[in-house]
Formats: structure tokens, sequence, C-alpha cells
């Protein structure tokens, strides 16, 4: 676990390409995987959760083939996996963990689904309790991972999720591709909507709202070409970069901006900054666009409600731009924050008070007074890429350096990360 140093900058400039979206990446490996024929993907993420999700597919038989930007995936049908000869390994991919055991748990045979010490702490109650309500067995220890599955014939549900994730929603709707009838999910507030996109790419019957999807049993999917924008939740440390370092102007291209996805853009805008989209177009049901930021004064906002799924793993990152805005941003309702990769609640308040920034921590948000000048400090990322990643934007702004600790997680979502800001400085 290494560490790694970031110095102030005085702005950036230029354009940066990002990762394909890593939310549709695991979703298009999954679902050309049970598909029948041969899918092509292109803009798929190159991050280690994707690749986690592509080799436990290859332990279920799944052939895939790189040629130039394109993976080639031989699906096998709907009932083509085969029983894995060991444990399907997730490393840190909660999207991995949560949206495969849905599949496993329609197979005719056992698997052991685990990952890495901060999967074993994620909880997984969350669709453990509806997939055996669909009929499924899921033997595990606290209801943490590993994950012992005895799958078999699914019978149709309607679930109401008491939590609003994309992974609950879609882990139901993969199940519910084996089970005979209708299957919904309803959610307290919309979280993102990749799967039901691309299952209609694949020709499935997948239905969705504001409140819910759902998807008719036993369906049959089709190999497709699907093209995977690149990834907002990535772009969205250089856009807030941009807007927080003086005289700075970042261009992204090709952004998937689905509306689910997209509340980072409006918190900014609703912050003052100066974010411009262009070349809208859509591509594989999923739209984007290229995204222009450019150095903007920033006030405070107050974020609570429907607006927290769409902007969960941008949180971070935007609890960095409230240090500079001017007034008290407070962020409630997202105590999802405390169970993703880490703590995430308690990681950024502990990190930002090391800079000196005025930070409190309440049960399910943050209080953060701006604008502060942050000093530079030795930042743990708790193995937590969206926290390393935060920090070196902060850092960037901060007066002295800034050391963030086992820096080498950046590469569960975004390998090249550090590259990326050197490419862009311009000192
Ligand atoms: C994801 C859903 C979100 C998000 C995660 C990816 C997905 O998690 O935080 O990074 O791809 O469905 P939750 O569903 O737990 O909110």
């Amino acid at each position: 676990m290494a560490d790694i140093v970031i110095k102030p900058v005085s702005s950036l400039q230029g354009h940066v390409v990002v990762p394909g979206d890593k939310s549709i990446s695991h979703r298009a490996l999954l679902l050309s995987a049970i598909a029948e024929g041969e899918s092509t993907l292109t803009g798929l993420s190159a991050a280690e959760d994707v690749r986690h999700t592509r080799m436990c597919m290859e332990k279920m038989g799944i052939a895939f083939r790189d040629e130039a930007e394109t993976v080639y995936v031989s699906g096998k049908g709907m009932y083509g996996l085969k029983k894995p000869d060991d444990v399907l390994y997730v490393g840190n991919s909660g999207t991995t963990i949560r949206l495969m055991t849905g599949i496993l748990a329609a197979q005719p045979f056992e698997s052991v689904i685990d990952g890495d010490e901060s999967i074993r702490t994620r909880p997984m109650r969350r669709i453990i309790e509806p997939l055996e309500a669909m009929g499924a067995q899921i033997v595990s220890e606290d209801n943490k991972a590993p994950l012992r599955i005895s799958g078999g014939v699914l019978r149709a549900i309607n679930y109401a999720s008491p939590i609003a994730s994309a992974q609950i929603k879609s882990c139901i709707i993969m199940a519910g591709l084996y089970a005979r009838g209708l299957t919904c999910v309803t959610e307290p507030s919309q979280s993102r909507d990749h799967t039901e996109r691309m299952l209609k790419e694949f020709g499935a019957e997948a239905q969705y709202s504001r409140n819910g999807a759902g998807v008719k049993g036993p369906a049959h999917l089709t190999a497709c070409h699907i093209d995977v924008p690149c990834d907002i939740s990535a772009a969205a440390f250089f856009l807030i970069a941009a807007c927080l370092l003086r005289d700075s102007t970042v261009r992204i291209k090709n952004v998937g901006i689905n509306p689910t996805r997209t509340g980072v853009l409006d918190v900014l805008a609703s912050m003052g900054a100066k974010i411009d989209m262009s070349d809208q177009s859509e591509i594989s049901g999923e739209p984007r666009a290229t995204l222009t930021a450019r150095f903007s004064e920033l006030g405070s906002v107050n974020l609570a409600g429907t607006i927290i799924p769409k902007i969960i793993d941008e949180i971070p990152i935007i609890a960095i731009a409230a240090t500079q805005a001017g007034g008290v941003t407070t962020i409630r309702d997202a105590q999802e924050l405390r169970v993703k990769e880490s703590d995430r609640i308690a990681a950024m308040s502990i990190n930002l008070r090391k800079m000196g920034g005025e930070v409190r921590e309440t049960k399910d948000g943050l209080v953060i007074s701006g604008p502060t000048g942050l000093k530079g400090a030795e930042i743990e990322s708790y193995g937590d890429h969206r926290i390393a990643m935060s920090f070196a934007v902060a850092g960037l702004l901060a007066e002295g350096e800034t050391i963030i600790k086992n820096y080498e997680c950046v590469n569960t979502s975004f390998p090249g990360f550090f590259e990326k800001i050197d490419s862009l400085k311009n000192d």
C-alpha cells in the first residue's frame, strides 16, 4: 500500500478522457453473458471492479475476446452458465456481488460469492430477503459475504424496497428475468435505471418509472451491441476541480447524462457553477454529451430527499466543493454513505478536518461551512477510491503537500486517475 504526494496547482486546462461508466459496464457484461449469441461491447470500463464481473463470468464458462476497442462476448443464453469450480470473487465490487447474486439465485447449481475485506462488511440482507421471497436459498453469516446460493426455480414478486438502491432493484430484476410473471420493485425515490434501459436493448420486456421497475419472465435476451458512455461519476472529480481552481477550463466528451445520474450537475448549477453541455446524443439507450467546466464562485446548497440517490457517488467530491462555497452546506438523508466502500460520512469528516475544513458529521450526512483555505495533510483513503480521488482534488487546492495513503485504490473505478490530473496541470 503506497502513498502519493499531491502538490497544489494554480489551474487545470484541457481535455480529458474518463473511463467508461462503471454501472453500465457491469450490466453490459452480465446481460451479454446470459443473452443468446455474440454481443459486442465498446467503451467498457477497464476498472478493477468491472474486471471482477468479467472474471466471475469467465469462471462460469463465458468467453470474452478483446479486439481493438471492442469486447466480444459469447453469450450462452439464460441457462448456459456452468457451475463454477471455485468461489466467485468480486474484489471490492458491491455492484458485482449484488447484481450477480440475482442471476445466481436462478441457476440450477450451488455457488459461493465473496469479496475483499470491505465487501465482507457490507449489508447483503437487502438482497437476501427479496431473493428468498422469490424462492432462492442463501446461506451467510450475519447476512454478510461470503454468500452460498442454492439457485433454482423462482417466483415473481412485487417488492417494496425500503431503500432507494439501484443495486437492490437490479438484483431483483435480474432474478425476475427467470421467474414466470411480472416481477416489480418499487423504491422510496428513483435510483439509476441503467438495467431497465439496457434490457430493452437486449429485447426483454422491461418497464420503468419514477417509483420503480418491472420485468416479465421468463425472458429471452438476444445479443446486441452496447456502447458504454464515459462515467459521469469519474468526470465529476475533474468538473469540480475545474470549478474550484481559478482560470481553469476542462472539457470531457461523451459523458453519460442519464437523468438518474446527473444530480451532480443540478447541484453544481444551483451552487453557481459554470458547466456547459454540448453535442448531445443517445446511443444504446443512454444519453451522453460533452461537458465543459470553468472556474466559478460557488455558494452553499442544502441537499436532502430525492436528490440523494442521484448524487450518491458524488457526495464526497461535492463535500470538497462545499468547503470552497460561501455559506453553510447541509447534506441529509445520506445514511447509505455509511455502508459504501468505506463509511464515507466519517471518512469525509475526519479527513476534511485534518485539512482545516469546518465540518460536522451527523448521523445521515455532513454540515460544511465555507469558504475555507485548506491545508495539506496526510489523508487516509480507507481503501475507498472515491475518498482517495476527492482528497486528491482537495490537495490541488490546498496550501502545502497532501499525502494520500493507499492511493492505488483508485483503480477500483479509475485506473490512471493521477496521470490524468498531471496531464491537465497548467503551471
Ligand atoms: C450502483 C448503485 C449505487 C452506487 C454504486 C453503483 C449500481 O449503489 O453507489 O456505486 O451500479 O447499481 P446503491 O444501489 O447501493 O445505492
